[in-house]
This record gives structure tokens, C-alpha cells and sequence, in this order.
């Protein structure tokens, strides 16, 4: 069987600690869509590791990781992700299959994702300029190259001819010798991805299934920044929901059975696009610093506000959650009081579906607001030990959504995670 654990937010939910919780619990962890744009931050002994492109199972013995076909890999940053966890240790060349059916992202992407947002102007994204949409445009436009092509013989003439391409719509908005910069780097850091076995992963996870193994399925991102169903076009250029585990992995819908489905207590964005319950406030800046918001993978402040239980309900839809995980409870002690945006109103109708259009309509958000607890969740151990304040926010939650909630994360450490039901 196959479970999926993934963001209901803007991404940045604190998919890695849940994911190396679970991990013992799995066989093997599979990466299924996104690439370097992502960030997963683990602790290991202490030592903060963030992950971009290598699933989160790493640091498990006797787990075996996946990067699955719906990845875009940059060899460049891939190889310095390697190199940082083979440091601690870690025998990644046994632990980790690569699918020869992954794109790969070359420095002309990086350049196009560039100059794209160059052009958007004040409408830009706010990609984290990793390369990951002009790679997915390729994928999708059948220009791209696979990781499977980089051992063929003519791997140097289909870069040349999808570079040269690329140079045509770049003109001179990039320089070229920061191109031939990254091309050099390019091209040296394909010795350490051939160092990795290069699978047909598909059959690989059927077989394993056939076997009886169980797979957790690590999504990255998050569900409101999913291409299809995300605040478009504010959005990640990868399905990030749960049927993308099956693009992404070549595995049946017929497989999965749990869908984790996380939320932090309140909620964030990094980037531009519309964040209905956003704080543009000293108290938006207050949860910033409080739950240290800044972005893993490009430092950014990250965007605050409220949990928006609209979009979380739209999610839970979306992505057939099972089982909800709350994260980063902690983090609210601190403020005086808590809100949960609990629905819309949109030219006076009042409602709880996500609209279409968010970003142009005026969405006015009715909240339900109560005192914050008085004792630190980060002292709590059991569900019994949680304070009654806190219990109502999960309730108004659970009842919203109509999923229950499974765990409650209070605190950066491992073992700062309580298990409800
Ligand atoms: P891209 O995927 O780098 O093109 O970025 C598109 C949008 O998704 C931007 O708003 C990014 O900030 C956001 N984004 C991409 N990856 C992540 C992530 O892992 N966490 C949070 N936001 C992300």
C-alpha cells in the first residue's frame, strides 16, 4: 500500500519532521513531483539539515528513497544537497533510487525562470528562480531532457539543440557568460548524479508493492499552490495533491490508503498571490518572529496570518485527506489571541468555497476568535495535557473540514509531537 503525506497550505507546513517521524513506519519514502524549490528541514542529533531534492527518509536505516519521475533535478544543487548529508554519514548511493523518467533541469532554465519574472514585473510569482517552470514547460511542451538521456550517446547534441532554443527567447536579459558559468558547473556535477542507480521506478514500486512493502509518498509545496487547483497563477508548476503521486510515481489510485494531510496552526506564503487571511500587521510580523519565518530555501520572509479553515476544507477535498496534522501549535502561546477564518464573504454572499478568482475579488474573511491559552503547548506530552483553548481551535478544525485530526506538532524536536486518537 501506499500512503501520501503532503501540504494543505502555501507549502512550508513542516512536512520533513512529520515525514521522519512516520519514515519507520514505511519501506520506502518517493519523492513525486517539485524539485529544489523545496525545502524540508530535519533535525538530526540536533544538527538542522534541509532537504531539497533528496526524500526525507535519509537519516532511517533500511529505508529506501525515491525520486520519482514527476521530479525536475538540478545536478548542481543535487550535488551539493549530496555531498552535505554523505558528511554526516549517510550511504546515499545505497539508499536512494533515481527514476530514469525525471527531467532535468539545465542552466537555461534557471536563466528563463529569471527573465520570466523579469518580465512579470510587479506580477512576478515570486518563483524561487530554481528553474522548476520553464523544466515542467519543457516536460509538458516534449523538449526536455530525462535523467536516463544523460547516458546515451547523444545526451550533448539534445542539450545543445533545447539550449540554443532557450537562447533564442532569453535575447540578452541574462548574460551569457553567467550561462556558460552555470554550464560548467553543469556539466561537472553530472559525474555525481551517474554516481546514483537510475531506475524505471515504476516497475521497481509495483514490484515492491506486489511484496507487500509499504511506500509513504512525500509531497512538496503545498496544496494551494498546486497548478491545477492553487491560487493560479500564483502557483508551483507541478500537480502537488494527491493524484500527482500517481503521474509522479506510475502507481495505481487503487494503492493508497492514508493521506496525511498537513496544516500549521496558522498560516503562511512565501511569494506573491492572494493569502485571504494575511496579517499586514504587528501581529502578522509577531507570529513571523515567533514561528522564525523565513523561507528554507531562499530566505525570504514568509507572508503571515491566520489558519484559513475555507482553503483547508477545499483541501481536504482536493487531496481525500485522512488524517490531519497540525504543526507549529507552539508558536501561537505567545499571541494574546487566536482566530480561524471560518468563511467568505464575496460581494455579500457569504460562503465556505474557495473562489475562482480570489486574487480579484474584495474576499472579506469572518473569523471565530477566542483568548489564547495560558500554558505552553510545548510542555504538553498528551492530548490530555493540552489546554481546553487549544482543543477548541482542533475542534473548529475538525469540524469545518470533516477529517479528524491525527497529530499535533509542539516544538522543533522529534519527540515534540502528540499523537490524538
Ligand atoms: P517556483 O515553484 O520556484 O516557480 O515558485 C512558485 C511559487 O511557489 C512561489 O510563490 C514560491 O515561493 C512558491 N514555492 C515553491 N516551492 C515552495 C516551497 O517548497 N515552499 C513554499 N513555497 C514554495
Amino acid at each position: 500500500m501506499v500512503d501520501v503525506l503532503l501540504g494543505l497550505q502555501w507549502g512550508d507546513e513542516g512536512k520533513g519532521k512529520v515525514v521522519d517521524f512516520l519514515a519507520p513506519r514505511y519501506d520506502i519514502i518517493a519523492r513525486f513531483q517539485g524539485g529544489p524549490n523545496a525545502g524540508h528541514t530535519l533535525y538530526l542529533h540536533d544538527h538542522k539539515v534541509v532537504l531539497h531534492t533528496i526524500p526525507s527518509g535519509v537519516f532511517h536505516q533500511g529505508i529506501m528513497n525515491v525520486i520519482g519521475n514527476g521530479v525536475v533535478i538540478d545536478p548542481v544543487s543535487f550535488e551539493v544537497e549530496c555531498k552535505e548529508i554523505e558528511a554526516l554519514g549517510v550511504d546515499l548511493v545505497s539508499n536512494m533510487l533515481i527514476s530514469e523518467r525525471a527531467h532535468l533541469i539545465i542552466p537555461t532554465h534557471k536563466a528563463l525562470d529569471k527573465a520570466s519574472e523579469l518580465a512579470k514585473g510587479q506580477n512576478k510569482i515570486g518563483s524561487t528562480l530554481k528553474g522548476i517552470g520553464p523544466t515542467y514547460m519543457d516536460k509538458i511542451g516534449r523538449n526536455g531532457l530525462r535523467v536516463g538521456d544523460i547516458i546515451r550517446s547523444d545526451f550533448k547534441e539534445k542539450y545543445e539543440q533545447l539550449k540554443a532554443k532557450h537562447l533564442s527567447l532569453l535575447g540578452d536579459v541574462v548574460p551569457l557568460e553567467e550561462i556558460q558559468a552555470w554550464e560548467t558547473q553543469f556539466f561537472n556535477s553530472l559525474q555525481n548524479l551517474k554516481k546514483y542507480t537510475f531506475i524505471a521506478a515504476e516497475y521497481w514500486l509495483n514490484d515492491q508493492l506486489l511484496q507487500g512493502k509499504k511506500i509513504l509518498a512525500e509531497g512538496a509545496q503545498g496544496t494551494m499552490l498546486d497548478i491545477d487547483f492553487g491560487t493560479y497563477p500564483y502557483v508551483t508548476s507541478s500537480n502537488t495533491v494527491t493524484a500527482g503521486l500517481c503521474t509522479g510515481l506510475g502507481i495505481a489510485p487503487k494503492w493508497i490508503q492514508k493521506v496525511y494531510g498537513i496544516s500549521k496552526a496558522y498560516c503562511t506564503r512565501v511569494g506573491s498571490g492572494p493569502f485571504p487571511t494575511e496579517l499586514l500587521n504587528a501581529e502578522g510580523d509577531k507570529l513571523r518572529t515567533l514561528g522564525n519565518e523565513f523561507g528554507s530555501t531562499t530566505g525570504r520572509p514568509r507572508r503571515c496570518g491566520w489558519i484559513d479553515v475555507v482553503a483547508l476544507r477545499y483541501a481536504c477535498m482536493i487531496n481525500g485527506v485522512t488524517d490531519l496534522i497540525i504543526t507549529k501549535a507552539d508558536v501561537l502561546d505567545d499571541m494574546p489571541e487566536v482566530s480561524v477564518g471560518v468563511s467568505y464573504t464575496v460581494n455579500g454572499v457569504t460562503s465556505q468555497e474557495f473562489p475562482f478568482d480570489v486574487q480579484e475579488k474584495t474576499v472579506m474573511v469572518n473569523y471565530t476568535t477566542f483568548p489564547v491559552w495560558n500554558k505552553k503547548l510545548s510542555d504538553c506530552h498528551s492530548v490530555e495535557d493540552l489546554p481546553d483553548a487549544f482543543h477548541t481551535l482542533v475542534k473548529l478544525v475538525e469540524e469545518n473540514t470533516g477529517v479528524p485530526v491525527s497529530f499535533v506538532s509542539n516544538g522543533v524536536g522529534r519527540d515534540q509531537l502528540i499523537v490524538f486518537n
